[in-house]
């Protein structure tokens, strides 16, 4: 029998069954340009990101952009030009909210701005998707909740990508099936060299709005900024947000005006005992996982009978998520009427370090129904993968993904994979995380009612 490392090809098959079986596949999208139903949406911070999904929205044919707004002309003119679409261009964000042909808005402008703008739009009436963090300040939280609530019909998804992301989705159903053992830790990493750079202006007031995220008066931070999306991970993973977090960070190497910490370490602890590790650092960009093909971020799930490292990549480098199982697992204790997660081959190593395997889409399982050519294209795949030659790919860059559901579940009232109670609690987290650095001391959950009532 073909051998990997201990793992048999027999053995890779079930594997990617047992991961596989947990989305269902995603076909390429179907590009229909002027399809009738297309959603009218508005887009609001077309900065950075929002000329980035903006790129991504101009090939998704299931919505239209009609407008666009920012302080800046420059950013206006150039996300018109990219989306292509020949939006009208307002300064005043409310003026494209007043436009009736309008049904949504994405928004993407700097987090001191999430709540306001969010709330005006929902106000007008309009779906929002809105990007991480969702929210700035604790007070925020419970007007934003009471807000959604109380107008169902209306769509908030918060751009949290890796929700939307089949490799993330699958690596969720192996540890909620027990596929990984007991899911006891995780750790993550965002690492960066140099950090944010400033980008200096003639006076203070536009160097701060140039470079909002530098500055504690509009931004969160690391915490805000990169964080956020790996706590969510772990609330996602763990199925709770944190009880507690400790750390330690500071402003220690980057002198050039700003004034958040330029180092995190954090601890985070969960309901039933789990932990996550976490560090953010803008001196150094070595990344330890995948055998150091990558750097910058990922996050490691780990429990008493495997692990998984994870990163979501970026448009040029597709997410990648990779298993490691445990050599000498300790013997599965199965309740009554358990079924067992999956059949362990009797070729898995029993000793020493193994590597890893990529987890493996529904398209590359064998059914048992496709034909024979199918089949063995399957097998070589997997072979290939396993030989790291080639490596799996999602069908569609999870951003495209986002996008594309929020505009979807706006046409038929879906609800968001990142909804609500995602955000929140994200932000809320974000939120903690700071509180715990900047007053060196370990932090409760339960310390988030006092921080909701506190005057802004
Ligand atoms: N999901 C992700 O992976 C991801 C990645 C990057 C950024 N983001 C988030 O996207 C948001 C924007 O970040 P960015 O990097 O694009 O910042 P940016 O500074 O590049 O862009 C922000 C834009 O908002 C505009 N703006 C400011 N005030 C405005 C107002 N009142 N009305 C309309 N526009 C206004 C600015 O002129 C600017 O063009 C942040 O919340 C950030 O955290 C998310």
């Amino acid at each position: 029998m073909e051998q990997n490392n201990g793992v048999s090809r027999r053995g890779l098959v079930q594997m990617a069954g047992v991961a596989g079986a947990a989305v269902a596949g995603l076909s390429a999208p179907a590009i229909v340009k002027g399809a009738p139903d297309q959603l009218k949406y508005g887009f609001i911070g077309t900065g950075s990101r929002g000329e980035y999904l903006l790129k991504h929205l101009k090939s998704i044919d299931a919505g239209r952009c009609l407008a666009v707004s920012d302080i800046s002309q420059a950013h206006m003119d150039s996300s018109a030009a990219t989306i292509g679409s020949n939006p009208s261009k307002y300064r005043d964000y409310r003026e494209l909210l007043g436009r009736n042909d309008i049904d949504a808005v994405l928004v993407a402008v700097p987090l001191f701005l999430h709540f306001q703008v969010t709330k005006d739009a929902l106000l007008a009436g309009k779906h929002v998707f809105c990007e991480k963090s969702l929210v700035f300040k604790g007070q925020e939280m419970a007007e934003l909740r009471a807000l959604v609530a109380s107008r169902p019909k209306q769509v908030l998804q918060v751009g949290l990508q890796r929700r939307y992301s089949e490799f993330y989705q699958t690596v969720k159903s192996m540890v909620d099936r027990g596929i990984l053992g007991n899911v006891t830790n995780m750790s993550a990493q965002w690492h960066r060299n140099p950090g944010w750079k400033m980008k200096p202006q003639p006076n203070l007031a536009d160097q701060k709005m140039a470079n909002w995220r530098l500055y504690r008066e509009y931004s969160g931070g690391l915490a805000a900024e990169l964080a956020s999306h790996q706590v969510d991970v772990a609330e996602w993973m763990f199925g709770s947000p944190p009880e507690s977090i400790i750390g330690v960070g500071g402003h220690d190497y980057m002198f050039d005006g700003r004034d958040i910490n330029d180092n995190l370490q954090m601890v985070y602890k969960y309901p039933k005992k789990q932990k996550l590790v976490s560090t953010y650092l803008c001196t150094n960009t070595h990344l330890s996982m995948f055998g150091g093909t990558r750097t910058e971020f990922a996050e490691k799930i780990m429990g008493t009978e495997g692990s998984v490292e994870i990163t979501v990549g970026d448009d040029t480098q597709p997410v990648l998520a990779m298993w490691y199982r445990e050599p000498s697992p300790p013997p599965r204790v199965e309740k009554a009427g358990e079924k067992k997660a999956y059949a362990a081959g009797a070729t898995m190593v029993t000793a020493g370090a193994q590597k890893g395997v990529p987890i493996l889409l529904d398209r590359d399982k064998v059914q048992g129904n496709e034909g024979f050519a199918e089949k063995e294209m399957k097998f070589a795949r997997q072979w290939l993968y396993s030989k790291g030659v080639m490596i799996p790919e999602e069908s569609r860059n999870p951003v495209d993904t986002e996008l594309k559901s929020f505009l979807e579940d706006c046409k038929k009232g879906g609800k968001p994979r990142a909804n609500i109670e995602v955000g929140l609690n994200d932000s809320a987290t974000v939120i903690l995380t700071n509180k715990a650095v900047d007053e060196d001391r370990k932090v409760l959950w339960s310390e988030l009612e006092g921080l909701q009532k506190a005057k802004a």
